[in-house]
């Protein structure tokens, strides 16, 4: 296999490209896609302040080092969600990049800043913790970037995450959610912008690219995350894009140029009926956000438990 560019030794193909790289155009043709991302949907202008959401995973230091190629600098924030040595190990990972490559480091604890962890949330609410967990990380990009005076939230989620959230969303047809997946979200009131320059990269290659790079990641997947739907859409998706090199990008750029539009009224509808949480501020559809709600019934629970214990 040879390098398209130079005609070297490659180290990857990029099948839906139909090219391959050796290590230093690989990176060039990565750092080439993040800026096409940014640039065709002006995710982040000149004098931004730039948060990126680092979990330690390979994505979000991709994305942390990709943006510093392009000069685009960034400070980060870590999240720690309380799973246990997998939350140990991911902020391992994030502090070890952002001190070798003397970064800011942000980090936010579930546990001692916030009162809850992941797992103790999916056990009050009887739900999947990916659904507390999601909504924490939501609410809490957000606020940490609002407080700071950060511009922009940018997370690692990339062309296969994407294509997996698609799909659900069309399976359910989930209206006011499809309106809402794109790989801009503008600030509004309360709210930051929200990027995903990676929407462009596939899991594969953001793996090779640490590897290129000598960035060690968090390999391991989120334990409390093993068998949820979304993973079963990544591996429906895999199956047809081994048949159909392609499919999944023009799955998702697809609907972003003549799909997406269509679901601008239902996200209208719904900012409009926004209104500040009257506990934390962040603008929420009912009186109390979804976050708030979480943290009550949580600490409702403890409560409880204290006064069986006592
Ligand atoms: P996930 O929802 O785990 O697929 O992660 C999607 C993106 O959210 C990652 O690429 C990161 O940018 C961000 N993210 C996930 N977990 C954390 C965390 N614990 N702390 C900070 N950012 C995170
Ligand atoms: Fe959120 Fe696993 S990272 S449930
Ligand atoms: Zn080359
Ligand atoms: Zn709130």
């Amino acid at each position: 296999m040879k390098c398209t560019v130079c005609r070297g030794p490659a180290v990857i193909d990029v099948r839906r490209h139909n090219s391959a790289f050796c290590p230093e155009h690989f990176v060039k043709h990565c750092e080439g896609q993040v800026h096409k991302a940014i640039h065709e949907h002006r995710m982040i202008e000149r004098g931004d302040r730039v948060l990126v959401a680092v979990s330690g995973g390979k994505d979000s230091l991709a994305l942390w080092d990709l943006l510093a190629g392009l000069d685009i600098h960034a400070d980060g924030l870590y999240l720690g969600l309380g799973i246990g040595d997998y939350s140990g190990e991911s902020a391992h990972h994030a502090r070890a990049y952002a001190q070798a490559h003397g970064r800011k480091l942000h980090e936010v604890d579930l546990a001692s800043d916030l009162g809850f962890t992941v797992p103790v949330a999916a056990e009050v609410t009887h739900r999947s913790p990916c659904g507390s967990c999601g909504l924490s990380k939501r609410h809490l990009f957000n606020q940490f970037a609002i407080d700071h005076g950060y511009d922009v939230v940018a997370t690692g989620h990339n062309l296969d995450d994407e294509a997996a959230v698609l799909l659900g969303n069309v399976l359910r047809w989930d209206v006011g959610y499809l309106g809402r997946q794109h790989p801009v979200l503008p600030a509004t009131d309360g709210f930051a912008r929200k990027v995903k320059p990676l929407v462009r990269m596939g899991e594969r290659e953001m793996a090779a690219y640490c590897v290129v790079r000598g960035i060690d990641y968090q390999v391991e997947e989120c334990p409390m995350a093993a068998g949820n739907r979304h993973l079963g859409y990544k591996e429906a998706l895999n199956a047809i894009e081994e048949r159909s090199p392609g499919t999944k990008a023009a799955f998702v750029f697809g609907f972003l140029e003549r799909g997406h539009a269509r679901f601008d009224d239902d996200v209208a509808s719904e900012r409009a009926a926004l209104a500040p949480c009257q506990s934390c501020g962040a603008p929420t559809p009912g009186d109390v956000c979804a976050f708030c709600k979480l943290r009550k019934r949580v600490a409702r629970a403890d409560a409880v438990d204290d006064r069986r214990s006592g």
